[in-house]
């Protein structure tokens, strides 16, 4: 039984509230505008005043996101999601430089990360890695926990000179709660106050367990600056993401999580996503949270613009209707119209939300008449 006042549903019809206390008083059904009726007798009033009654529900408008896993002969290997985590300073960027041959770290103020960077590496052996790297200092605690939680696996980075520092137990907190495999990179080796068994100790103490100390978590003594054993890192990545037998989908349209986006001065609204299944082509009609857009340019981590991007590749989107939350997926529709339907839809549904008195129920229905 959802109720509405009289009030309300005469602002949704665009009538007179007055009006619609006569006619119900025509119904024999003496009540004032701000008196409330029941859902039976609101469509009464609506097809009496000749406006037509759409039932709409989330099912009919919204993307259904129920459990549509794909076919098992459908899917094939993708790249791991590697993030690196780790404490401000520890070298997670210097790390992610050494295996890509760049130098990140340099363009970056004060040599500190204040965003998501996403990259893909080609191992020796032509495997892909796609990597995200974190910010470690102590104010980007929400872009961890999202690293975390989009990732297969996370990396994480503990300078052997310095130890397990908050962020480092932040880090581990996140991968623990995201329930995904971790690595521990100790890096810095190079330094000569560098303690990578005090590391391993340090450990136990927030519940990961080396395996030099007889748990089942790797680890893996490196030097970022002078590339020592970073084959030995790539070495464990890949045992553990085989470990995984990680799949999707590939010809299917795509489905992507929106890593971060801002409102770019030349190219408008963009947003950094990875691909989870689909292949995501120029041209593409998607809906990302409350906006909607049509796929007009899609760039890779190199900055160069590709046609088309498959699972776990990391790519800018270009032609978004404005700037999407970080977190939110993009799903690939039929057609433009049917891509702003339901980011109109979310859109009225959000603001709707937000009326305390307007119930579910009488919003879903009369949304198409506004
Ligand atoms: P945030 O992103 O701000 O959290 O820092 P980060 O973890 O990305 O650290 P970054 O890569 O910026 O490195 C911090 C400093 O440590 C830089 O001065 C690096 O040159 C230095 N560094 C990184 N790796 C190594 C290493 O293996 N050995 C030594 N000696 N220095 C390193
Ligand atoms: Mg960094």
């Amino acid at each position: 039984p959802e109720a509405i006042t009289v009030q309300e549903l005469a602002k949704r019809m665009g009538e007179k509230g007055a009006d619609l206390v006569k006619a119900l008083f025509n119904m024999d059904m003496m009540v004032t505008v701000n008196q409330t009726i029941d859902q039976d007798t609101a469509e009464l009033l609506v097809e009496e005043f000749g406006h037509t009654i759409q039932r709409v529900s989330d099912s009919d408008v919204d993307i259904q996101k129920e459990v549509d896993s794909d076919p098992v002969e459908t899917m094939r290997p993708r790249p791991p999601v590697v993030t690196i985590m780790g404490h401000v300073d520890h070298g997670k960027t210097s790390l992610l430089d050494a295996l890509r041959g760049t130098d990140v770290v340099r363009g970056e103020a004060g040599g500190i990360t204040q965003h998501i960077g996403s990259y893909q590496v080609t191992t020796k052996g032509g495997d892909k890695i796609t990597f995200l790297d974190t910010p470690g200092h102590a104010a980007f605690t929400e872009m961890r926990q999202r690293g975390a939680n989009v990732t297969d696996i996370v990396v994480l980075v503990v300078a052997a000179d310095d130890g397990i520092m908050p962020q480092t137990i932040e880090a581990i907190k996140h991968t623990q709660a995201a329930g995904v495999p971790m690595i521990v990179a100790i890096n810095k080796i190079d330094k000569p106050e560098a303690n990578a068994q005090k590391i391993r100790e340090r450990l136990l103490e927030h519940d990961v367990m080396v395996e030099a100390m007889s748990g089942d978590v790797q680890d893996v003594e490196i030097s970022a600056k002078n590339k020592t054993n970073l084959d030995g890192l790539l070495d464990k990545i890949a045992l553990q993401a085989e470990l995984l037998e990680l799949q999707a989908r590939p010809d299917r349209p795509a489905e992507a999580i929106v890593i971060e986006a801002q409102l770019d001065k030349g190219r408008g609204p963009v947003a950094t996503v990875l691909i989870t299944r689909g292949t995501l082509k120029k041209g593409d009609n998607f809906v990302v949270g409350t906006e909607s857009g049509k796929v007009r340019a899609i760039v890779d981590d190199q900055g160069k613009q590709i046609k088309e991007a498959g699972p776990s590749m990391p790519v800018e989107v270009l032609g978004l209707g404005g700037v999407p939350d970080a977190g939110e997926q993009l799903t690939v529709v039929e057609n433009e119209q049917r891509a702003r339907e339901v980011a109109q839809y979310r859109r009225e549904k959000a603001t709707e939300t937000r009326t305390a008195l307007a119930p579910t129920n009488f919003d879903a229905m009369f949304s198409s008449m506004k």
